[in-house]
């Protein structure tokens, strides 16, 4: 089978450079037409730059690395440096990117990609707040029904949150965003904190990495041990949930996960609740399915195939 073209759209964070990493160490499964970047969980001048630093890493400078929206729809930026440190890429000494970064905007980047090729045949893989996948639907109607696929990474159902009691970070750093995307009719699948939290760092798994004898094995071990004392101290788990890298492995084995399709809105009003990905697991209600919401995870596999995967690099 022909792989499958993406645009991952990126907040780099420690989690999104392993998921960068996967992809372009997978050729035969996912040709990478461009990486947007957007502000996260640090802000757009950090996550550009990230979004550089990887793709260098992975001996990939030729990679299309556009800079997209700088804050929300319409709330103020809400960033992570208490979990992923200043540069939100904190752990390892990273020298700065010699790549360029691209001169269009990541939104027009999207727009036009769509617009230029068949329709089903480009699935957007969102790794951050949905600021520019909310921007390109709302500037451009058009390109909607030509989505071949979103698969992303956000949301939580049982698990609850992890940036407020209800919320996840990606959905709630832009909920209105959220809303667009989930109420778009494109199908989407979702990779929950209820489906990385399975996905933890656990000694032996960071040990492989190390083990792999690398710049890119060194790096991803270095930045697991800075990303993973945040939900250890917090959840008291052995390591740190890798959450992006989850949306990647889907497109190469969806084996790895269970989910359900259901209905999923986003909580746009309440202050309490805001962000909340309200998920209809137990179909109460008639509201129609929108989402493969998933909920559990082979983790060995998921490890097995990415470790195999970085060895590439
Ligand atoms: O809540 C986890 C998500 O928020 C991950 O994508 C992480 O990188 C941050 O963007
Ligand atoms: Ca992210």
């Amino acid at each position: 089978m022909a792989p499958r073209k993406i645009i991952i759209d990126t907040d780099p964070g420690q989690d999104d450079a392993v998921a960068i990493l996967l992809a372009l160490a997978s050729p035969e499964d996912v040709t990478v037409m461009g990486v947007t970047a957007v502000a996260g969980n640090v802000p757009l001048p950090l996550t550009e730059k990230n979004a550089r630093i990887v793709c260098e890493l992975a001996g990939k400078p030729e990679t299309l690395v556009f800079a997209g929206c700088d804050a929300p729809l319409t709330r103020k930026l809400v960033t992570a440096e208490h979990v992923h440190g200043k540069t939100g890429l904190d752990g390892p000494k990273m020298d700065d990117p010699t790549m360029p970064l691209q001169s269009q905007h990541g939104v027009d980047f999207i727009i036009d990609t769509l617009r230029a090729h068949d329709a089903g045949t480009v699935t957007l893989c969102p790794l951050g707040p949905l600021t520019n996948i909310a921007t390109a639907f709302n500037k451009a109607p058009d390109i909607i029904e030509k989505v071949q696929e979103i698969v992303l990474m956000g949301g939580a159902y049982f698990e609850v949150g992890n940036i407020t009691p209800a919320a996840e970070f990606n959905i709630y750093v832009d909920p209105e965003a959220a809303k667009i995307v989930f109420a778009s009719g494109v199908p989407i699948v979702v990779m929950p904190l209820d489906v990385t939290h399975h996905a933890l760092t656990t000694r032996p798994r960071v040990d492989a990495f190390s083990a792999l004898g690398t710049k890119v094995g060194d790096m991803v071990a270095a930045w697991t041990n800075f990303f993973e004392r945040f939900d250890k101290e917090k959840y008291g788990s052995e390591g740190a949930p890798l959450h992006d890298p989850c949306v990647i492995a889907y497109l190469i084995n969806p084996d790895l996960f269970e989910g359900r399709y259901v209905n999923v809105e986003i909580e746009t009003v309440s202050e309490l609740t805001l962000g909340m990905t309200v998920a209809d697991w137990w179909r109460v209600t008639d509201r129609q399915p929108n989402a493969m919401f998933m909920g559990n995870l082979n983790a060995e596999g998921f490890f097995d195939l990415l470790t195999e995967r970085l060895a590439r690099l």
